[in-house]
């Protein structure tokens, strides 16, 4: 039976508003100011959480996994979740994957996947990209107008990826839809990770019988005595953790150079572009925007707020990115406060502003999170390979390539973890095929 449950503070926030997908950046800067940099938060069935969005506690969270663990039986709410919530997938999925282990079991298993992909060969992987991205391209570029999220930036990644992982080609069509519908939460999700591991299995019993040059081989070579469950898992683990943010990631840097002039993408020579604006996505329109979770191990003082043992913390990665602390661009008290942890606590400064556009041209930014669990490095070179490649090999092949509709009605999935397009509708000279 479920227990009411209580929230962490009178003034919690529901986190699953539509300004949360829409435009974050106002909100959060209202967040900042209400709340300071731990903010409660109320998700489904009104369970409490704190939204942490400080630069500087987010990286004290990530950096400390003694006080802040990612061990889920830590949770002091589980007596009031009931057994159909709809994030359970997000937060606590059932399964042994090495997302929820601890200590040296996670860090065998991080560097398992790790060195599986440090192996992928950077030269490889781009002639990879560029094949399957021309190939994308041929499949709508007569057509003379796309929708880049359906036809290209969503396909992409998970293309590459099944070709790394060895995935058959008949396969992939199948995993690539399940994929997509489960970027929502809930029955599609599981729906989508049942498929997943499935899928996972199959592969690994085919490479313990003959193995090949790819991921699933390397991860089974460096893992002896371990279970065709956790393996599974853990494949499925690596394989949507790359597809889902790279294809965001992919999708909001052309959405930002088809919508800022600071951005020439119908430029063919814009290759400078490109990186220019992958980086400011990650500043400023993450993929990553919040990540599930930590739990104190416990009671400890976080920034302005007492956490209690077992309370959940969701690390507020774009809020973070945002935080003025590390774009100069606060009031000397803010700063001061926010320093000592009082940000948002004090009535003197007014509304902090957020960096307006841009960001620092340097990659400071939390996207890829921080510690012993952040991304893997070989996991975000091979994400950004795939990114510039992507953006490059559409704008060198469409470069009269522009949007199809207004800037403004374009709209975001109604999620507050990834942030990505619906649809980016756009229209171009049609082009013939390369094959
Ligand atoms: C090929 C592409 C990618 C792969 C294979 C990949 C893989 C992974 C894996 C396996 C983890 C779990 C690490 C662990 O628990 O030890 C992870 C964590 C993470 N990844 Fe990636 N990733 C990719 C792309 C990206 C991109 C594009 C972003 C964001 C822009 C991203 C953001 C993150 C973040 C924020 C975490 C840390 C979560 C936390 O602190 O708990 N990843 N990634």
């Amino acid at each position: 039976m479920t227990v009411p449950a209580r929230p962490l503070a009178p003034d919690a926030v529901p986190l699953d508003t539509d300004r949360f997908h829409t435009d974050p950046v106002p909100l959060y800067r209202e967040l900042r100011h209400r709340h300071g940099s731990v903010v409660p938060v109320l998700l489904p069935s009104d369970i409490p959480a704190w939204l942490v969005i400080g630069y500087r506690e987010v990286h004290r969270v990530s950096g400390d996994a003694d006080t802040y663990t990612r061990d889920p039986a830590r949770w002091n709410q589980w007596a009031s979740v009931p057994a159909d919530w709809p994030l359970l997938p997000l937060i606590a999925p059932r399964g042994a994957s090495l997302l929820h282990t601890v200590g040296t079991a996670h860090a065998r298993r991080a560097t398992v996947l790790s060195d599986a992909l440090e192996a992928v060969e950077p030269g490889e992987l781009r002639r990879h990209t560029e094949r399957i991205a021309d190939a994308l391209v041929d499949d709508f570029g007569l057509d003379g107008r796309a929708d880049l999220v359906a036809a290209y930036t969503a396909r992409l990644p998970f293309l590459v990826l099944a070709e790394l992982f060895g995935l058959p080609a008949d396969e992939a069509p199948e995993l690539g839809d399940a994929l997509r519908r489960g970027m929502a939460s809930g029955a599609a999700a599981n729906r989508a990770r049942g498929l997943l591991v499935e899928t996972m299995r199959r592969l690994l019993a085919a490479r313990r019988a003959a193995p090949g040059a790819d991921v699933p081989s390397r991860v089974l070579a460096a893992s002896p005595g371990a279970g065709e469950t956790e393996l599974a898992e853990d494949l499925a683990v690596l394989f949507a953790a790359g597809h889902l943010p790279t294809a965001d990631w992919l999708g909001n840097t052309l959405r930002l150079m088809l919508t800022d002039a600071r951005y020439a993408a119908s430029d063919a020579g814009g290759r400078l572009g490109v990186e220019r604006a992958m980086n400011e996505v990650l500043w400023r329109d993450t993929p990553t925007q919040t990540v599930v979770g930590r739990w104190a191990t416990r009671d400890v003082q976080l920034g302005p707020r007492q956490l209690r043992a077992g309370d959940l913390l969701l690390l507020g990665l774009q809020g973070a990115n945002g935080d003025p602390l590390v774009h100069g661009t606060s009031a000397p008290v803010a700063t001061a406060a926010a320093l000592y942890g009082l940000s948002g606590l004090v009535s003197e400064p007014g509304p902090v502003p957020e960096p307006v556009a841009g960001g620092p041209a340097n990659s400071a930014y939390l996207s890829f999170g921080h510690g012993e669990r952040r991304c893997p490095f070989p996991a975000q070179e091979i994400a950004e390979t795939v990114t510039r490649t992507g953006a490059e090999v559409l704008l060198d092949r469409l470069p009269d390539i522009e949007l199809s509709v207004a800037a403004e009605e374009l709209t975001y999935r109604p999620s507050s973890w990834l942030r990505g397009l619906d649809a980016l509708p756009t229209r171009f000279a049609p082009v013939a095929g390369r094959r």
